[in-house]
């Protein structure tokens, strides 16, 4: 689908002129007020829609009025949801070309865009027959510079959600390693299997050991012209979590190729951030392996060495995201950076906490927590702090090692994050659980079943 603009909407001849009404108010269009809210009772309300046929009045065959809610409520995250209410509704009557014109005195351009490519997504690449797309859409009234910027996050969150519904048997750790080594703008390193021994990351190869595809450590790095802050995102790499010897049941298994939904939102951001040209440093780090069972697996009652000397007894294999992680964060912290923010879908214990609403939020630094969850709610995505009680440790004790890999049942979230808390070192740092929100087993919203994306606005609102 292409995205233009345009401010001379009005005269273009297209197939559907789509216009917002504000609830109880009229629209721009007298064919609209007449028909849609004088004679049927449009009320305007936010996110529903109403079309009708032109017969020639105006140069647009067909008119889509969509909902925009009370006047004073609207604000950037309605207005992407109501142009995705919109991109559905013209996908459904199989629309080719249309022109939006809202008429708003703000510059929504940004979401607008972003919402239209949302809507507009899906993964039809294994299905002989394929989805309904639009070719061609047009945003009058908002800035070409907003539109542009909208259209790079649009498409990074596209990127992110190809790279999470794709399968693991083609998302392997090479997979995924081979993408990040092409990324326009971004220098990248990628670490085999006897690099990644040579760093000390016991923990993290003691999850890939049991799979016949090897681990791959990932580095990018992309640097802006006078960098003001440097920053490292390390997204959670599992490329299949089958629980390892701690084998999942069927159910929780089914979904366990998006367990690299963390590392997916890595590469995303990253190919964007050459695009958006911001001030900053950031690095990209992805320890990407599978977790599979087998007679080379790790297995529980091991003890195993993280990158900065802790020992780790496991306690359970399935928690093997937090032991990736730990060396990642390692990795991180002798990068000379600012911040680091972690990316995961680390728990089940999340995802019953907040369910697909929120993410988990943690760290060890309030202000950056602070920041973050901002950033969320201006980009549409939300977090929800969990706490870091030191009384969380108290269940990771082990009587051999440093510690355990899991504790509790109960307030897994939590005691997840005191786990990784262990391997940060003198770095700002921010811990965000997608357990919950990473993929949908059912439509919210604007997005379909499947991979959302989450954290790619976020994280890309936060580095710019
Ligand atoms: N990848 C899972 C967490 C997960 C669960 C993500 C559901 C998405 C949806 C993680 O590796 C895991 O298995 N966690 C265990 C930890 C437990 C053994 C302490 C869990 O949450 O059950
Ligand atoms: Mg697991
Ligand atoms: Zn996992």
């Amino acid at each position: 689908m292409e995205i233009k603009v345009s401010q001379e909407v009005k005269d273009i001849k297209t197939e559907v002129l789509v216009i917002g009404q504000f609830e109880g108010e009229k629209t721009s269009q007298e064919l609209a007020n007449t028909y849609a809210v004088e004679k049927d009772g449009f009320e305007g309300k936010f996110g529903t829609t109403y079309l009708l046929h032109t017969f020639g009045k105006i140069p647009a065959d067909k008119i889509l009025i969509v909902g925009l809610g009370k006047k004073e409520e609207v604000d950037a995250n309605k207005i992407r949801e109501a142009v995705a209410k919109a991109v559905k509704k013209l996908k459904q009557i199989k629309a080719k070309k249309a022109c939006f014109d809202f008429d708003i005195n703000c510059d929504y351009g940004k979401s607008a865009a972003i919402g239209a490519l949302i809507a507009d997504y899906a993964f039809d690449k294994y299905k002989s027959e394929k989805a309904e797309h639009l070719d061609e859409i047009t945003f009058a009234r908002f800035s070409q510079k907003d539109v542009d910027e909208g259209i790079i996050f649009g498409e990074a969150m596209k990127f992110a959600r190809d790279l999470a519904n794709e399968p693991a048997q083609f998302a392997t750790p090479s997979k995924l390693a081979d993408i990040a080594q092409h990324l326009d703008g971004i220098t990248t390193k990628v670490y085999d299997r006897d690099a990644i021994e040579r760093m000390g990351m016991g923990a993290y190869l003691a999850v890939a050991q049991g799979s016949v595809q090897p681990p791959k450590f990932i580095h990018m790095k992309y640097t802006g012209k006078n960098p003001k802050k440097k920053i490292a995102i390390i997204g959670k790499g599992i490329c299949f979590d089958s629980g390892g010897l701690d084998i999942k049941p069927p159910s929780s298994m089914l979904t366990m190729k998006d367990d690299m939904s963390g590392a997916a939102c890595v590469l995303a951001v990253m190919q964007a951030l050459n695009k958006l040209q911001p001030d900053a440093e950031v690095h990209g780090i992805i320890a990407a392996c599978e977790n599979m069972p087998s007679g080379s697996s790790y297995k529980p009652g091991d003890i195993l060495t993280a990158k900065n000397g802790k020992t780790i007894e496991v306690d359970n294999t399935d928690a093997e995201g937090r032991l990736t992680l730990a060396d990642a964060l390692c990795f991180a912290c002798e990068l000379g950076i600012d911040e680091v923010i972690d990316i995961a879908t680390l728990t089940g214990a999340c995802m019953v906490a907040l369910g697909t609403v929120a993410s988990g939020i943690m760290g060890n630094n309030e202000d950056m927590i602070s920041r973050l969850i901002e950033t969320g709610k201006d980009s549409g995505e939300t977090f929800w702090q969990l706490p870091m009680f030191k009384e969380y440790k108290d269940s990771l004790k082990s009587d051999i090692a440093d510690m355990k890999n899991t504790g509790s049942r109960y307030g897994g979230a939590s005691a997840a994050g005191v786990f990784l808390q262990e391997f940060v070192k003198d770095v700002k740092w921010a811990h965000i659980d997608i357990a919950g929100t990473a993929y949908l087993e059912k439509p919210q919203k604007e997005l379909i079943a499947g991979a959302t994306g989450v954290g790619v606005r976020t994280l890309l609102n936060y580095v710019k």
